[in-house]
């Protein structure tokens, strides 16, 4: 069955959130909630509520207009908006009896065969349906999206005794296809993978803290980043969740969990910690939504400070920056960290020994293997490796006999497990540790797949440092960036030209993509740097020839080239999108020409590329003024795209483009676009453009010149603008004379090049470089 059309039943923080992704994802939803006792406007909560997921940040919705396709309601007058929906999602407050009560006034409304999922955090699915019709618990499983539900990629299913199959098949298939999820099958125990594992981590990460005396700053130092968990650490992140939150889902947690639990048995109601959160929460220290938490910003003489909360005290200081030797000792890996013999170590040896113990005596228990595990926590608490995985980098031998000699339960997997790897590869194929303590092969899907997994085992097509060229099969070629950050340098700009004459090689086509967070994050401005300070302008001058030509080599390449970005395709990174004849975007993908910020143009063909679509697009109004103005204000003030979809509005992507949402089929799509490209490719043909020449480069001037009279731009914005306007609007021509595409290029390489003589610009860059954000000189 397909999901066509969804209703989500509570608008609080996560019913919300999840109707706005599930628009994102182009599909029609319902949302309903409770009339309040004396509403003026019945439809205030839902209504409400979409008001409040547009203004969010970081965005709920993927772009403004998918809000249209939430119709708001409420419980009493429009329950039947849920007759024609194919799944109903319940995302009310946490209270089996209230859900309850709910499910049954579903059963006379909803259509026969619809599906009916809870987002509960904590409550087994017997519990939700114990006394419920056998109607119901065929059509009922247990869908949970992890905060904020655009973001965290986890999503875990779970099915009933009675749930019937393809019922489940159709949620998975519609969470990994549509909402671009990471679904875990997860069994019916309390608080199922993710939050079984991360309850207690964050019981154990908060309360060792107290216990070792470490400070709030000391423990995120350490329960951060030298762990692989976001820099917000513990505290931090139960500041960002709310820190009224922990208690409820505990409580919860408690309820449902058996005795012989080691969490249950652990958890001590009278610890100092649990009283200090406790009285955090009655003084209303609910984190950042309230009047601060374990941080807080003060105002000390008009500027704001950090403060951090003293543990034991409860009294506020400037928040430090801790100077832990086992932070630093971290680099050299997990290891070194545990074993370095001051607080941090022993607290992250706290942290581990805990928390890894307890997931390796679920394993089996809450979901079939560690894969599941380490999927939950990567993908649901955003860390960078799973339990299993950071056993991997501790060695299992080290860790079982570091529990037994401390006098610690060593749980019998891992004796199992002996002094073997939880993963290993060999040849093209990955494996992990089963239950029984057997190896198996990692499944990869042939529709869901990451370059790794064509990588492991073989060799490249052809490499140099800084890019490769790999086999993906059936004669596509894929070019892959493997720089810093996939800044593009020399190499990079070698290794795209050998990519233009691939079909040499025997392929049919080429996708460019990769596995890295950010498809590229544009030019190597370093290296710009270090030639404009040695006056090497011959040798810029030539690596933007050089970089311009190969992407007009792959533009006019006689096979096609899918461009496959993900993350950040900035500046340079966006230029290769924009030569590419297709693009197979995922759909969290941030696209933009950024260079105004260090103080430079787009000059591999980004401006060329931008007014021509903006010129020869059939759909523009009115003259051609309004669409140049458009492209002139989005690279003047580099303007980034926050969603694929907004890139289709800056015309980055062209209506035909596809959109990834799951970023394991980001490649797999771009391949198969590729391939169906492939029979009849004609390289396209040159076109000419009228452009309006000095005219309108005088406008964009003026226009500018207002920004910097209100003191919203500098005097060097309206100097790098101008540079901007002159390109755009074709140099000195007159609309009546058409433009070369070489011509625009040779516009850029003139402004580019007078821009990089200037002290300015290598202040920007040089700052850029230092801090990481543009200077606005
Ligand atoms: P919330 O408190 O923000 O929203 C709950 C919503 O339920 C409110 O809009 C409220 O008006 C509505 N509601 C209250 N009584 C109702 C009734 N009798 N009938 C129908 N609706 C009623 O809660 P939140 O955080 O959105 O949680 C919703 C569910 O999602 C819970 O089951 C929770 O455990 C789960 N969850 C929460 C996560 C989080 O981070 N907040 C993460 C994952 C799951």
């Amino acid at each position: 069955m397909a999901i066509e059309k969804v209703a989500v039943i509570g608008a609080g923080v996560m019913g919300a959130a999840i109707a706005a992704h599930v628009a994102n994802a182009g599909i029609p939803v319902v949302l309903l909630d409770i009339v309040p006792a004396d509403a003026k406007n019945r439809n205030m909560l839902a209504e409400g509520a979409i008001a409040a997921l547009l203004k969010t940040n970081p965005a709920p919705f993927m772009h403004k207009k998918n809000a249209r396709l939430v119709t708001p309601g409420n419980l009493e007058d429009n329950l039947d908006l849920i007759a024609d929906c194919d799944w109903i999602c319940e995302a009310i407050v946490e209270n089996p009896a209230i859900k309850q009560d709910l499910y049954k006034r579903l059963e006379g409304v909803r259509k026969a065969g619809s599906i009916v999922t809870s987002n509960t955090s904590t409550i087994p699915l017997k519990s939700l349906m114990d006394g419920m019709p056998d109607s119901l618990q065929k059509d009922f499983a247990i869908t949970h999206f992890f905060n904020p539900p655009r973001y965290m990629r986890l999503f875990e299913l779970v099915g009933g005794a009675k749930t019937r199959k393809e019922a489940l098949t159709a949620l998975r298939d519609f969470a990994d296809v549509k909402l671009g999820k990471e679904v875990v099958d997860a069994y019916d125990t309390p608080g199922f993978v993710g939050n079984r594992i991360g309850i207690y981590w964050s019981s154990v990460a908060t309360r060792s803290a107290y216990d070792l005396g470490l400070t709030v700053e000391e423990a995120d130092a350490v329960c951060g980043k030298p762990m692989g968990i976001p820099s917000t650490g513990i505290f931090g992140l139960g500041d960002l969740t709310g820190i009224d939150l922990g208690p409820k889902v505990i409580a919860s947690m408690l309820k449902e969990l058996p005795k012989s639990d080691t969490f249950a048995k652990e958890y001590d109601p009278d610890h100092p910690m649990v009283k200090t959160i406790e009285t955090m929460i009655a003084d209303g220290y609910t984190g950042r939504k309230g009047k601060g938490g374990f941080y807080r910003m003060n105002k000390d003489g008009g500027k704001k400070v950090k403060e951090a909360r003293n543990l034991k005290t409860g009294d506020y200081a400037k928040a430090g920056k801790p100077d832990l030797a086992s932070v630093k000792a971290a680099k050299k890996g997990l290891r070194a960290l545990v074993e370095y013999d001051d607080k941090g170590g022993e607290y992250a040896w706290a942290i581990l020994s805990k928390t890894i113990s307890y997931a390796a005596s679920l394993v089996g228990e809450i979901a079939d293997d560690i894969i599941a595990i380490d999927t939950a926590m990567k993908t649901g608490y955003a860390w960078k490796y799973g339990p299993f995985e950071q056993l991997d980098q501790l060695g299992n031998q080290y860790f079982i006999d570091r529990l037994a000699a401390e006098g610690l339960p060593v749980p019998d997997f891992l004796k199992t497990v002996g002094d073997r790897p939880l993963y290993k590869e060999e040849g093209t194929d990955a494996f992990y540790m089963t239950v029984k303590g057997d190896y198996a092969v990692v499944p990869v899907a042939d529709d869901a797949w990451m370059l790794a997994d064509i990588k492991r085992g073989r060799e490249p097509v052809m490499s140099n440092k800084g890019a490769s060229i790999w086999d993906l099969g059936d004669g596509v070629a894929c070019l892959e960036i493997h720089t810093k950050m996939n800044s593009i340098d020399q190499d990079v700009v070698a290794m795209l030209q050998e990519a233009g004459k691939i079909d040499k090689k025997g392929f049919k086509a080429l996708v460019i993509g990769n596995d890295a967070d950010n498809f590229s994050v544009g030019a190597n401005v370093g290296l710009a740097l270090f030639a404009a300070n040695a006056a090497m302008w011959p040798v810029i001058e030539n690596s933007m020839s050089e970089g311009q030509n190969a992407l007009m080599k792959l533009k006019y390449a006689p096979f096609p080239v899918v461009a496959a970005p993900a993350g950040m395709a900035l500046g340079g990174g966006c230029e290769i999108v924009l030569s590419a004849a297709a693009v197979q975007a995922h759909a969290e993908s941030y696209m933009g020409l950024v260079e105004v910020g260090v103080g430079v143009i787009p000059g591999f063909g980004g401006c060329k590329e931008l007014v021509m679509r903006a010129i020869l697009n059939k759909k523009r109004p009115g003259g051609a003024m309004p669409a140049l103005a458009a492209v002139f204000e989005a690279i003047s003030t580099a303007k980034v795209a926050t969603s694929a979809a907004e890139a289709r509005d800056m015309l980055i992507l062209r209506p035909e483009d596809g959109i990834s949402m799951n970023r394991k089929r980001v490649l797999p799509d771009a391949k198969k676009r590729a391939l169906a490209m492939v029979e009849g490719y004609k390289a396209p043909e040159q076109v000419e453009i009228n452009l309006p020449g000095p005219t309108a480069a005088a406008a964009f001037d003026m226009a500018v010149s207002g920004f910097v009279t209100m003191g919203k731009a500098t005097a060097y914005d309206a100097v790098v603008s101008a540079a901007v306007g002159r390109v755009l609007s074709g140099g000195d021509t007159d609309i009546t004379q058409p433009v070369t595409e070489k011509k625009l290029l040779e516009l850029e390489r003139e402004g580019f090049m007078k821009l990089i003589h200037n002290h300015k610009t290598l202040d920007r860059i040089e700052h850029m470089l230092t801090t990481g954000k543009p200077l606005r000189n």
